[in-house]
């Protein structure tokens, strides 16, 4: 297939544009050239801003286009007039924080979603589930059945920009006493870059479209086994010791969850770790064993082309100095 990726080069992208390599699709890029140009040996890339240049598409025909980096409707509907007739399938990459509401278990993909107050409003820090919802909305009406909607959950793995997955490897490769949050019990969910790539490139060549939540793995993960598989993937000598601190006492000394304390939520949010992903297993989605995932990301972090989470996402994670502080209260209190 030929195919367009709008975006490509940062994370889900770059792991995208492989996968395709590897089954061997002609792939087109279309990006602003600065994330990393030239990234990939002979594929061709067209430069451009999708909100100036689209016009650059113009005359060109691919079988499919995925649009990794639309957040706002307004721009992915120009994508969609710009592409209509020029391309047979719209993939657009989602998320699933699509939805209304998480506190409940089995979200699935008819579940409502997010909604806007003021249509107008473009501030994607503050309403990013419902801006993506609407942006889909875009993609659905100009593409119909052919339009693929990917909610994925959280995506980690090897140049994940955000530290949040990478956090747990690095920790737990650190050693000592470490600070895990809530309990052993409690639910967690996400997909390793790869899986995901892959999956939405065999759905892309088998269709139909449709919207599908997109996280792992294939059966309930709990935090506690999640640490545990870290560990033992890991193999440190000695192993990492683990204090569980409660919700209650992570709220109350101010831990911002999912930032702060990495893959963390309350309770009364755990149905974002708990979404359905029933109806993207049914077409094939497929998980790698968590140890390789936790590796993979230490051996990247340790690697040459490692980048420290930047921007938004520089203060991702307890420092060292916070870590030993709760830890130090949490003892204390435990000791009344
Ligand atoms: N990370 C998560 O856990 C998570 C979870 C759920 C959903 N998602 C979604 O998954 C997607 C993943 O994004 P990614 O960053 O990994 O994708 P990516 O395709 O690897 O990187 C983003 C690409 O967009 C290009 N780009 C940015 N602004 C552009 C513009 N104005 N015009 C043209 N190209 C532009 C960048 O290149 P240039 O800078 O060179 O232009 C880069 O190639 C996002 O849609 C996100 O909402 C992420």
């Amino acid at each position: 297939m030929k195919v367009l990726v709008i975006g490509g080069t940062r994370f889900l992208g770059r792991h995208l544009v492989a996968a395709l390599l590897a089954r061997h699709h002609e792939v087109t890029l279309f990006n602003r050239g600065r994330t990393a140009p030239g990234l990939f040996d002979a594929v061709e890339e067209i430069h451009g801003d999708r909100e100036q240049h689209l016009d650059r598409l113009a005359g060109r025909r691919w079988d499919a286009v995925i649009d990794t980096c639309g957040y706002l409707p307004r721009v992915v509907r120009s994508a969609c007039e710009a592409l209509h007739g020029a391309v047979e399938r719209y993939v657009f990459v989602s998320s699933i924080s699509v939805y209304a509401r998480f506190d409940a278990a089995q979200i699935d993909e008819d579940a409502p979603l997010a909604t806007l107050d003021d249509p107008t409003v473009e501030d994607v820090a503050a309403h990013y589930g419902a801006l993506k919802a609407a942006c889909e909305r875009e993609v659905q009406a100009a593409f119909g059945a052919n339009a693929l909607l990917v909610r994925p959950g959280l995506i980690v793995g090897p140049f994940d920009p955000t530290g949040r997955f990478t956090y747990w490897p690095q920790r737990l490769a650190a050693g000592g006493e470490v600070l895990a949050p809530g309990q052993p019990g409690d639910p967690v969910q996400f997909i390793d870059v790869r899986d995901l790539a892959e999956w939405i490139v065999r759905a892309l060549t088998r269709g139909p479209g449709g919207a599908y939540n997109a996280t792992g793995p294939a059966t309930p993960l709990h935090f506690g086994a999640f640490v545990a598989g870290g560990i033992k993937a890991l193999a440190a000598d000695p192993p990492p010791t683990v204090t569980w601190c409660g919700e209650r006492f992570l709220l109350d000394h101010g831990v911002k969850p999912w930032t702060e304390m990495p893959l963390w939520v309350p309770a009364a949010e755990h149905g974002i770790h708990q979404v359905s992903i029933q109806r993207a297993l049914d077409t094939g989605l497929a998980f790698r064993p968590l140890a390789a995932t936790v590796t993979d990301t230490l051996a990247w972090v340790r690697s040459a082309h490692y980048a420290a989470p930047a921007d938004a996402y520089a203060n991702v994670g307890l420092s060292a100095a916070r870590e030993a502080e709760l830890l130090a209260a949490w003892h204390a209190q435990s000791a009344l």
